[in-house]
């Protein structure tokens, strides 16, 4: 009998520039509105499978430790809508470690669902092309849709699970200049979890008003990724990072993910600007504050931050998408 095969693949964190926020229909996760994001370098999941056949049960690992009842359940729950369409039963052995620390701001979810998506596909020997891969993705966390591809990527609006696929707009090598600091102002998990989130939103009087302004915006940050403009990118991102937090902060019951100091970083990015600096804000469902900048008006940034505020930072730029990176019997 031939041992059972290990595949491992690693698949970038992204950013979005335009947020999805707000879905329909469980577990397709059908996106209320177009997402457009970059995939990133550095921060990574690196996550391999291996069949068990015979075992009972998927034998599941994230960062070296077991998951919580309920993490388990929602990659167990994943690997089985893979099992159910590929009529395979056999359980896996999933390893999956993140090249950042958790609560840092950076969505741990979308670089590992894409991960796992493509090195489960793998495992059970489903091969489609990278378009039915984001669907697969979506699934399990809808930015992880994003991330199969590398570089510039949008998530189409789904109104199916056909329609909703991520396509790449640009690859990484399109834009080398661009960069993404995290200032991460607090550390800590989030009490809302972003699945909850996108339910939620339906119940804010924000939310039209969201959806009608998004598909100029969309337009605006296709071609400013186009041209590598990022003052058009980072206008067109800041607000509608603030477009989102409205429909949390309207939200029945309200989502606040900000603290005293995203306020703070705001503000900074706003001074930077003021100062000439190359800077734009974007937040996603936590407090920490992403800036958009360039390579050559980083150092300007970080001094700024080390001076005034103190906060950790996390940089990143343009990444790939998903890789396998090694094949080994065990
Ligand atoms: O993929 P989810 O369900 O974690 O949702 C992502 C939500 C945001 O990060 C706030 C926005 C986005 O498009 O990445």
């Amino acid at each position: 009998m031939t041992k059972p095969v290990t595949h491992t693949v690693t698949a970038g964190a992204n950013i979005a520039f335009i947020k999805y926020w707000g879905n329909t229909r469980t577990p397709q996760n059908l996106p209320l509105n177009p997402s457009i994001s970059m995939t990133l370098a550095a921060c990574v999941a690196t996550t391999s499978a291996t069949p068990l056949p015979g075992a009972e049960e998927d034998d599941i690992q994230l960062q070296g430790t077991e998951p919580t009842q309920k993490a388990r359940q929602r990659v167990v729950d994943f690997l089985d809508g893979i099992r159910t369409r590929t009529g395979r039963d056999e359980p896996l052995r999933i390893r999956s470690e993140n090249s950042f620390p958790t609560g840092c701001g950076i969505a741990s979810s979308a670089a590992g669902f894409a991960a796992l998506a493509v090195v489960a596909a793998k495992a059970y020997s489903l091969d489609v092309d990278a378009h039915e891969l984001s669907r697969i993705a979506r699934r399990g966390s809808g930015s992880a849709s994003r991330s199969i591809e590398g570089g510039f990527v949008e998530l189409h609006q789904g109104v199916d699970d056909e329609a909703a696929f991520s396509e790449q707009l640009a690859p990484e090598t399109h834009w080398p200049e661009i960069r993404d600091l995290v200032a991460v102002v607090s550390g800590g998990h989030k009490a809302i979890t972003s699945a909850e989130g996108h339910h939620l939103a339906h119940s804010s009087e924000m939310l039209d008003g969201r959806l009608q302004a998004i598909s100029r915006r969309a337009d605006q940050v296709r071609s400013a990724i186009k041209a590598r403009d990022l003052e058009a990118l980072g206008e067109a991102s800041e607000a509608d990072a603030l477009s989102m937090h409205a429909v949390m902060m309207t939200s029945q019951p309200p989502l606040l993910y900000w603290s005293a100091e995203t306020i703070s970083a705001i503000q900074c990015v706003w001074d930077l600007r003021r100062d000439g600096v190359a800077a734009w804000f974007t937040i996603d469902a936590g407090p920490n504050v992403h800036i958009l900048t360039t390579a050559t008006d980083l150092p300007k940034v970080e001094a700024r931050i080390e001076e005034q505020y103190g906060w950790r930072t996390i940089t990143d730029q343009p990444g790939m998408g998903a890789q396998f990176v090694e094949h080994e019997v065990t």
